[in-house]
């Protein structure tokens, strides 16, 4: 922890003060604000390794240890105690909902869960083989051509609304992006099932035939949206709050958030960590994968592992392997061979040098592919699911950005190495 005394910095020559912030929890901060104005520099860090671009009291990550807190209550206790829509509350409000706080809460978002009936023809705009992430994209963008009244940002009645819409309406655009997709029926929410449950329903439930929500796997659902419900300053949140430091209305800046989270080194490794681990697809070709993720000519990682900010295990990780266990039990699936093949991995690379000199482990994407495989999700429903989860904590972050009295609009700057100045040639002369 600092000592209050500021950091100096010579910058050729000239002395300048850098104050010394400190946190929580975490390394200090130098605030580098005014260093442009008084030593004519600028800091480099391409990928923001060493930059932190805002101050939060939303979610904490301690890459070493390992440890993730959301409002300081760490991911573990929250998985094993808690349920999506109390944590959806806490990372809003800031503090746990007493029980009448939950109960209002929980009846706020279900009766909000439907969208406006003519946004079902948006679907119908879409290929059938369209990714779900692309008609996400497009419908959440579109949810600002229909309601108008929780635009307006400077409002913070209507910031409230569209928080709430965006939490209650993304399992049902999401559904309604799988159900396109399989060509079946939309499935309208049903405000007697919970929020997993719902979703369930939505997805898999059809008119033709009586459809039962097992509770259990409608617990492990609940579990994978708690974990994935917030992350720190990660690429899609930062770019929530790029969109929202412009002033964009909410809708657009989750969708923005949706678009960057579909990325492979993102929130699309989920799909891609399944796809990898059926590719391989026997425990005896592992060797070879491992060869190719260590080959600096080989293009091919190994997805769902390794983390900008986790250089030990990746706590989410843990719950997910463990909750794989369970749901494969629950649904009498034994001897997943995906699953063996993704514990042999992760066991091969932790004992590999490559891997363990990057402090590189299993991420929160290793693990949940093989769960929401076995509950009957196709892969293209992975990261779908990754953006409903992370709704509330994007518009989470989206709040506090906009009530942070240091608020401005976020323009980072560059190293130029381009051309320097010059005068135009004639073409005739080229
Ligand atoms: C998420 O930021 C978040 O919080 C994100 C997230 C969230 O909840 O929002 O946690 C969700 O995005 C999890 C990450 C999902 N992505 C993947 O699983 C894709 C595979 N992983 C990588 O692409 C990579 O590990 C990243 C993108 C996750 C992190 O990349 P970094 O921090 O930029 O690290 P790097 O690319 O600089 O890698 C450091 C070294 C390099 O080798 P050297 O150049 O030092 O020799 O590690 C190697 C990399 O080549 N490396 C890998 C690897 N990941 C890094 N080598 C093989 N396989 C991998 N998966």
């Amino acid at each position: 922890m600092a000592d209050n005394k500021p950091a100096i910095l010579s910058v050729f020559g000239k002395e300048i003060e850098l104050p010394v912030l400190t946190p929580t929890a975490g390394p200090d901060c130098l605030d580098i604000r005014k260093l442009y104005g008084q030593g004519d520099v600028f800091t480099y860090d391409p990928g923001f390794t060493s930059t932190a671009s805002c101050e939060s009291t939303i979610t904490f990550i301690d890459g070493d240890k390992g440890e993730l807190w959301y409002r300081g209550y760490p991911i573990e206790q929250l998985a094993d105690n808690s349920n999506y829509l109390e944590v959806c509350y806490l990372l809003l409000y800031g503090e746990l909902p007493n029980e009448s706080q939950l109960k209002d809460f929980v009846a706020r978002v279900t009766n909000h869960t439907m969208v406006h009936e003519q946004m079902h023809n948006f679907f119908r705009g879409f290929r059938r083989d369209a990714h779900p992430m692309a008609t996400m994209v497009g419908v959440v963008g579109a949810m600002s051509a229909f309601y108008h009244d929780s635009t307006d940002i400077g409002d913070p009645w209507q910031r409230e609304v569209a928080s709430i819409r965006l939490i209650a309406k993304l399992p049902t655009i999401a559904a309604m992006a799988y159900k396109y997709s399989i060509g079946q029926p939309f499935v309208y929410p049903n405000n007697e099932l919970d929020y997993a449950s719902n979703f369930l329903n939505m997805c898999f439930s059809v008119p033709a035939a009586k459809y039962t929500v097992d509770p259990a796997l409608a617990k492990a659902m609940d579990r994978i949206f708690t974990l994935h419900a917030d992350h720190e300053q990660n690429a899609s949140t930062s770019t929530v709050r790029l969109a929202g430091s412009s002033g964009a209305n909410p809708f657009a800046c989750i969708a923005a958030g949706i678009a960057c989270l579909w990325g492979p080194a993102h929130g699309g490794a989920n799909q891609a960590a399944l796809e990898m681990l059926q590719e391989i697809g026997t425990v005896d070709q592992i060797p070879e994968y491992i060869r190719r993720a260590k080959d600096k000519d080989d293009p091919f990682r190994l997805m769902g592992f390794g983390h900008r900010v986790y250089k030990n295990f990746d706590p989410r990780a843990k719950v997910m392997k463990e909750s794989a266990d369970e749901v494969l039990d629950l649904l009498g699936i034994e001897n997943n061979e995906t699953l063996k093949v993704a514990k042999e991995l992760e066991k091969i690379a932790l004992e590999d040098e490559y891997f363990v000199e990057r402090k590189l482990y299993p991420n929160v994407d290793f693990y949940s592919g093989i769960i929401l495989s076995a509950m009957g999700f196709p892969t293209s429903m992975f990261t779908p699911i990754f953006a409903l989860s992370r709704t509330v904590g994007w518009i989470s972050q989206w709040k506090e950005m906009l009530s942070d009295p240091q608020n401005k609009i976020g323009r980072p700057r560059q190293l130029y190495v381009g051309a320097d100045k010059r005068d135009y040639v004639p073409v005739a002369n080229r």
